[in-house]
């Protein structure tokens, strides 16, 4: 029997808020191997009963289930569609009607009606504190549907009748505010009463808080303001709309400060009571003003929404040997506590948030710079009160309870993260402990660090889209998870930010161009650094790999082109170098005291030019651009040839013989071929050297242990990646990690810490070796010619662990791949969804045969078999 088990449109199941149907997609699951699609056909109506049809493809011959825009449709605004589809089989297997909805946004910004509205006023233009806003409306008749278009400039939270809509947190979200606006969509059918009350609580967030390590406030405007229109659908087709305008009551609210960085201070005391129900008695609301701010940049936001994600209990409560009350939630995390309280009037509870303890088990806050992670309440004195905070997150393993009226029970407390909803599409899992533990921590990593925008970390008064650190991270955080709408969304902002010439910010939303005085760094530059500004061809380039989509390339198009010209523009005889550069940040081989390692800059930012030309030329063919990809094919044989002149001596090897310059020049394919084997052995001396330690920064270490495996050198790969000494991965879990840590030195051997400077306890981009231990030890990978999984990749490197247990979910369905290892004598097992065909290769093979008899054909180093869908168990001897 053959079914389709789920239908995404635009990435999403039954969207709310889009404004095409850009792609539709499907997955097909069986009882049966070797399923292909025949053909598809789909139907789309206004009705659920698909009485009226207003789309229909008729039966399509095409194995295509990914991917489908449905065009020339005229859409109508707020309006519920419903798509139905069926297909066939290759093997004459026909499934049923599966049928999906969407809702359509404003297709228009002429639609917004309303006004943004501020509580605010000029005195509070330096304040970061929180308002109300809210108006009564009556209905005129029976109510068939009724949705609400709202978003903020601040951070806002929107309730109805009393009611908060949805889980959103931090909605609107982060984005290039003057030119990238999202407004969020709710169906509020089912909440809508004779007489309504709809309320805004505003808070300052990203758009006018104090951001940035210079600590400048204000960056997007003055005002926190909000824009809101519920349209209310009758049920005889009237329609009627209630917009934000100067009608509407405003007040402070009982958040008397919240910021990003620093938390929040809430008095309970000044709660209005029933502020957002009918029943409201309070008399002293004031008038909202209207603020200044055009419609022409609100987009709809299509998913991955911010939300409380994890529960995470108390793990103990201690008292320090200073004598601070410490609760320790046992896991690094970003979001907040929520804590219960039964406290007199005006009795405080106080608390900060922090990472680490220091050496002698004490509160450590000094690696949070000037980010005070302080959350202060205070009680209005009726019985048990519950609160986290409206505004503010924090990153925190612990909680330094500095005031807390009554026994401390650690039932009163709880953590909850916060993030981006994605879903989890990635598993891994060994018969090593401690690489387990990595895979955990490369995890909360991400959970840490996906906060609307990809953060470099979030706890210190940085948080920011750090460029170099979302492009490291960003195929391994797409096996873990969904990553598409995430990623799409932060490129909007990334060309949104681009300098006109075309360089790319060092942070996305870009908050420091303009605003770097006083800090020596980046008074040198804010943009366009080797492997930051990258980001802007690679995540478009990983997004293709891991979806085959097309469409981001096309969205992005223009935004690659320019980067590409950029760095030739500066170049000079193809050498490109431009102002501050991060080098191989952090890199252990760097000069006592220097953030940048030793690799040297022309040879870094070169080797990224080349590769970036490289990709782009791909991404032209593939978006059937033949004759610019010829001219940039052009450009990037120059690159990689005056690479080769100017980096390498007479014999081959690389003039600066570092671990990260060997790395880069073989992933980039800048070694001459018939010097590849020479520069792994180089490679492989400089790690012997260091006793099989990397000394890499954020540069190199993502692509240590893939030329390692990729050169035939997989034993040292392993040992490189099971390494537990310092520095290594493992050293840092067995310090007690439970995130990834921004310097290998985080906590040194005797316990002492790194410049509190910079130093981060939970930053992902050492965890994009997570990519080598998916694609090359549990070996699940795409082709290129057929990404997105169509193809799919099964070629596990077999090393030092007994077994190894992935998955992954992909657009076509579950991918599994698990071997398990006995000596010499190896059991491979893959699963490949329908609609998809796999090569599976086994490496060093010297015989293979499988349960299901399938052909294996020789290859060079071993054997490999193509299959189609199905589950398979492999047996092989190395
Ligand atoms: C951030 C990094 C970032 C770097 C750039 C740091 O302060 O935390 O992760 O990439 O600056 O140099």
């Amino acid at each position: 029997m053959v079914k389709i088990s789920k239908i995404t449109i635009n990435y999403q199941e039954q969207p709310l808020g889009i404004t095409k149907i850009e792609q539709a997609g499907w997955v097909i699951l069986s009882d049966h191997s070797n399923v292909i699609q025949k053909s598809y056909h789909i139907q789309l109506s206004k009705d659920h009963e698909f009485r009226t049809l207003i789309y229909d493809t008729g039966v399509v011959f095409s194995d295509q289930s990914a991917h489908i825009s449905i065009e020339n449709i005229e859409y109508e605004s707020l309006t519920e569609y419903f798509l139905r589809i069926k297909i066939t089989t290759e093997d004459g297997e026909e499934s049923n009607w599966e049928v999906s909805k969407c809702v359509t946004a404003f297709l228009s910004t002429k639609e917004w009606k309303g006004n943004f509205i501020t509580a605010e006023s000029v005195q509070d233009v330096d304040k970061s504190k929180g308002t109300y806003l809210r108006k009564q409306f009556e209905i005129k008749g029976k109510v068939k549907k009724a949705y609400l278009c709202s978003t903020a400039l601040g951070l806002y939270h929107v309730f109805l009748n009393g009611k908060k809509l949805e889980q959103d947190e931090f909605a609107p979200g982060w984005t290039s505010y003057k030119k990238h606006l999202l407004y969020q969509i709710y169906d509020v059918s089912e909440l809508i009463e004779d007489v309504n009350v709809i309320g805004a609580m505003l808070g300052a967030g990203w758009f006018k808080g104090t951001m940035g390590f210079t600590r400048k406030r204000n960056h997007y405007g003055d005002y926190s303001a909000f824009l809101c229109q519920i349209t209310l659908i009758y049920e005889d087709n009237r329609s009627e709309i209630i917009v934000t305008d100067g009608s509407w009551d405003a007040a402070d609210s009982p958040v008397l400060f919240s910021e990003i960085y620093d938390g929040e201070y809430y008095d309970a005391k000044k709660e209005i009571l029933n502020w957002c129900n009918k029943e409201c008695t309070y008399l002293e609301w004031k008038r909202a003003s209207t603020v200044n701010w055009g419609y022409e940049y609100l987009i709809p936001q299509s998913g991955c929404k911010v939300c409380e994600i994890d529960q995470i209990n108390v793990k103990s409560v201690m008292i320090t040997p200073k004598g601070e009350i410490v609760l320790d939630f046992g896991q690094n995390l970003t979001g907040w506590v929520e804590f219960t309280v039964v406290g007199k009037k005006n009795e405080r509870v106080e608390l900060q948030c922090f990472e680490v303890l220091d050496s002698n088990g004490n509160v450590y806050i000094e690696n949070l710079r000037s980010a005070k992670q302080k959350v202060t309440y205070l009680c209005k004195g009726e019985g048990e009160e519950k609160y986290h905070p409206f505004f503010s997150y924090q990153g925190f393993r612990y909680v330094h309870i500095m005031e807390y009226p009554g026994e401390i029970l650690e039932k009163n407390f709880n953590a909850y993260t916060v993030h981006s909803n994605m879903s989890v599409t990635g598993d891994f899992e060994c018969s090593n402990v401690l690489i387990n533990q990595l895979q955990h921590n490369i995890l909360w990593g991400m959970k840490s660090n996906f906060l609307d925008i990809p953060m470099d970390c979030p706890q210190r008064d940085e948080r920011l889209g750090w460029t170099g650190d979302a492009q490291i991270f960003s195929r391994t955080a797409s096996f873990l998870m969904d990553t598409y709408l995430f990623y799409r969304k932060w490129l909007v902002d990334l060309a949104a930010d681009q300098i006109a010439e075309g360089g790319v910010p060092h942070v996305i939303p870009d908050i420091i161009s303009g605003k770097s005085d006083g800090d020596e760094m980046l008074e040198q530059g804010t943009h366009s650094a080797a492997a930051w500004a990258d980001a802007a061809i690679i995540i478009p380039w990983t997004m293709y790999l891991v979806y085959g989509d097309k469409e981001i390339l096309r969205q992005q198009y223009q935004s690659m082109k320019n980067w590409i010209d950029f760095m030739k523009k500066h170049s000079k005889n193809n050498i490109w170098n431009y102002k501050l550069q991060f080098g191989d940040w952090v890199a252990l081989d760097a000069q006592p005291g220097s953030f940048y390692g030793a690799t040297p800059n022309d040879l870094t930012c070169t080797a990224f030019y080349a590769q970036s030309t490289y990709l782009f030329v791909k991404i032209l063919k593939v978006l059937e651009k033949e004759n610019e990809a010829l001219e940039y094919l052009n450009l990037y044989q120059n690159i990689k040839n005056t690479y080769q002149e100017t980096f390498f001596d007479k014999e081959g090897h690389i003039i600066s013989n570092t671990q990260t310059a060997n790395i880069l020049s073989l992933y980039f394919n800048l070694v001459p071929t018939d010097k590849i084997s020479m520069v792994t052995k180089d490679l492989v001396e400089l790690l012997d050297k260091e006793n099989g330690h990397l000394v890499t920064g954020f540069v190199g270490t993502p692509y240590f242990c893939h030329v390692l495996s990729e050169n035939g050198q997989t034993k040292k790969a392993y040992d490189l990646i099971l390494q537990e000494t310092y520095p290594s991965w493992l050293y840092q879990i067995k310090q007690g990690a439970t995130t990834i840590w921004e310097h290998w030195d985080g906590i040194k051997e005797d316990g002492t810490m790194w410049n509190p400077d910079m130093n981060s306890f939970n930053h992902y981009a050492y965890g994009a070796v997570g990519d080598w231990l998916y694609r090359n030890v549990a070996g699940i990978d795409t082709s290129e010619e057929n990404p997105g999984y169509k193809h799919i990749i099964i070629k596990p490197h077999i090393g030092e662990l007994n077994y190894v247990r992935a998955s992954y979910n992909s657009i076509y369905g579950s991918i599994k791949s698990s071997w398990i290892r006995n000596d010499d004598y190896i059991i491979l097992s893959v699963s490949i969804p329908c609609n998809t065909y796999a090569t599976v290769y086994f490496t060093d093979a010297k015989t293979v045969s499988s349960e299901e008899k399938i052909e294996c054909m020789p290859t060079e180093d071993g054997y490999k078999a193509d299959i189609l869908s199905g589950d398979y168990t492999f047996s092989y001897q190395v």
